[in-house]
């Protein structure tokens, strides 16, 4: 076998030989156990098919560099819809709900951030274990310091990590130091998007980032719909309806809106490529906003299982037509690994199974959609960007010996179950090995 690169330079076609798994829908996936992903020296997928087939088109040709990783999974990077990078260090704080939780520890973490050395320092240790978790495309909360989520970007940049991220935006019911004056908010958010909005060729994506609805005045989420509509291809990302004391609070800081979610549509936060992370408690009609709308929802289960907050309503949101995924909301989700936030899930449900092929596909294509980007990742399709991972199920003590061999629903029950970080063996971005092992 041939070892992958571990640079970042493509000189040629690349030839990626594994037993590739692609989900098609919840419910179908794609699966070439002699499988070939051919890679072009820009990173897109030009072939997906089972080696025979490709076998005679690229064997003898010079510029064509096989890449053989035998029986190992080759699956599509895993997407992280909400999480946050000051955050990495503050997992498995427990004890708390959200509230006394944030105050306690997590504010505390961030104000550290004014500090760009260290909020440096910390962007480096999460972007590395972005990408030593299989994770492609992250939705990202940094904290409200400019210089450092100028340094967030510049990470990812170097390391060649796809992200939708964004300055956090706070200017109410904050600790003195995350207290931000409302104009330089706005300003500094828009002076980021503006420089940071589609670099990398497209990888660094820009999102306004409200923190929530409770340290925001109307001044600042009514700049939020502005600055969202000025600027084409943007992102809004932020929590609702995660806590119940949380909605109470923001029930009677806007107490003309019908639910929280209509505070954020009051002011223009609706619609495609607006985030909302959590979305516990939500009714009816707000489930109906959120389809109609096309607005997305990242499910965090591990988060809302650590905090206590309560149980996503999953299959009425899933019958519904949302678009949603899955985020591991670290901190206070206590793994990075979208295969332990998978396996929760599932667990999350006391009433209902949720089957191994949705869940890899809520984690790859199904977050995707909900980035509104499954025309470019997600899947591992012909003309999409090669971003994808190489797994080995079988490096995990306790997974059946032979499941390389098995029926491919039982590797994946054995993924989703069992699965987290031990098995990501490489990480490519665009075709760029970003993580080897
Ligand atoms: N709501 C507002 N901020 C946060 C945060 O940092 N984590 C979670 N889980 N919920 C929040
Ligand atoms: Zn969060």
């Amino acid at each position: 076998m041939q070892a992958p690169e571990s640079d970042l330079t493509m000189t040629s076609t690349k030839v990626y030989l594994g037993h590739v798994i692609t989900p098609l829908s919840s419910t179908e996936y794609l699966d070439y156990v002699s499988g070939a992903l051919v890679v072009n020296s820009l990173g897109k997928i030009v072939d997906v098919a089972p080696w025979h087939e490709l076998k005679d088109k690229y064997i003898n040709d010079s510029n064509v560099q096989i890449i053989d990783f035998g029986q190992r999974l080759l699956l599509p990077g895993l997407v992280d819809l909400h999480l946050h990078l000051p955050q990495v260090s503050q997992t498995g704080r427990s004890g708390e709900h959200l509230m006394a939780w944030l105050n306690k520890y997590i504010f505390p973490a961030e104000a550290r951030f004014a500090d760009t050395n260290h909020a440096r320092k910390i962007a480096h240790w999460f972007f590395d274990e972005l990408a030593s978790n299989g994770t492609t495309l992250a939705v990202v909360f940094t904290t409200i310091h400019k210089a450092a989520t100028d340094a967030a970007f510049e990470v990812a940049l170097n390391k060649g990590s796809r992200v939708i991220m964004g300055k956090v935006m706070m200017d109410a019911n904050s600790p003195e130091a995350l207290t931000e004056d409302t104009e330089t908010s706005l300003r500094e958010s828009e002076e980021l998007a503006v420089k940071w909005h589609g670099q990398g060729d497209g990888l660094l994506l820009y999102a306004f980032t409200p923190r929530f609805g409770v340290t925001a005045t109307p001044e600042l989420l009514a700049g939020v719909g502005r600055l969202f509509a000025k600027h084409a291809g943007t992102y809004v990302h932020t929590h609702l309806s995660e806590a119940k004391e949380e909605i109470q609070f923001v029930s009677t800081q806007f107490p003309s809106a019908r639910s929280y979610l209509d505070v954020y549509k009051g002011f223009g936060i609706i619609g495609e490529r607006t985030v909302f992370a959590h979305a516990i408690h939500l009714d009816d009609q707000d489930i109906k906003t959120v389809a109609d709308s096309r607005s997305s929802l990242a499910h965090c289960p591990s988060s809302n299982f650590f905090l206590k907050s309560g149980v996503f309503l999953y299959q009425k949101i899933r019958d519904a037509g949302c678009l949603f995924g899955l985020g591991s909301d670290v901190a206070a989700g206590p793994s990075m690994s979208l295969f332990n936030v998978m396996k929760d899930a599932n667990y999350m449900q006391p009433d209902i199974w949720i089957e191994p092929p949705e869940l890899l596909y809520r984690a790859t294509l199904g977050g995707a959609e909900a980035a509104h980007l499954q025309h470019i990742i997600g899947s591992l399709t012909v003309g999409k960007e090669a971003d994808f991972i190489v797994v080995d199920p079988s490096r995990k003590s306790g997974i059946v010996d032979d499941i390389l061999s098995q029926p491919t629903d039982e590797i994946l029950s054995s993924l989703v179950f069992l699965g987290d970080d031990r098995l990501v063996e490489a990480t490519y971005v665009r075709g760029r090995c970003i993580f080897q092992m």
